[in-house]
């Protein structure tokens, strides 16, 4: 398993950024719960980010494309608008020890391993 950070390092409703082991990350706390989801548009597969650390719409109701400005849900994101909807971000899957969030095999294909 792969240490990200401790649960505490993202806050409520923000984004943070990760680059580890080939593998770019969005990690988002949403109502307490943790997502993960591979840093790649389903639409052309590069990154999401208008800034470092920032993946969301001005609301702060979706995680957005900043290329063409696809927006995906929070919660399983899934593209509900934009020329890629109907697809998804590629979930990343994590467990916490200890209050570290711990990503788990296997790790999206387009990682290094
Ligand atoms: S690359 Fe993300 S919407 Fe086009």
């Amino acid at each position: 398993m792969i240490t990200l950070c401790h649960i505490d390092d993202i806050k409520e409703g923000k984004t943070r950024g990760f680059e580890l082991s080939g593998l770019s990350v969005i990690a988002l706390k949403k109502d307490g719960v943790i997502f993960l989801y591979e840093n790649r548009c389903p639409h052309l597969g590069l990154n999401l980010e208008f800034q470092p650390d920032d993946f969301l719409n001005y609301d702060e109701t979706y995680i957005q494309c900043s290329t063409h400005g696809a927006m995906f849900t929070l919660n399983n994101g899934e593209c509900v608008l934009g020329p890629c909807k109907g697809e998804s971000l590629q979930a990343i899957s994590y467990t916490l020890l200890d209050d570290q969030i711990m990503l788990t095999e296997p790790l999206p294909s387009s990682a290094a391993s």
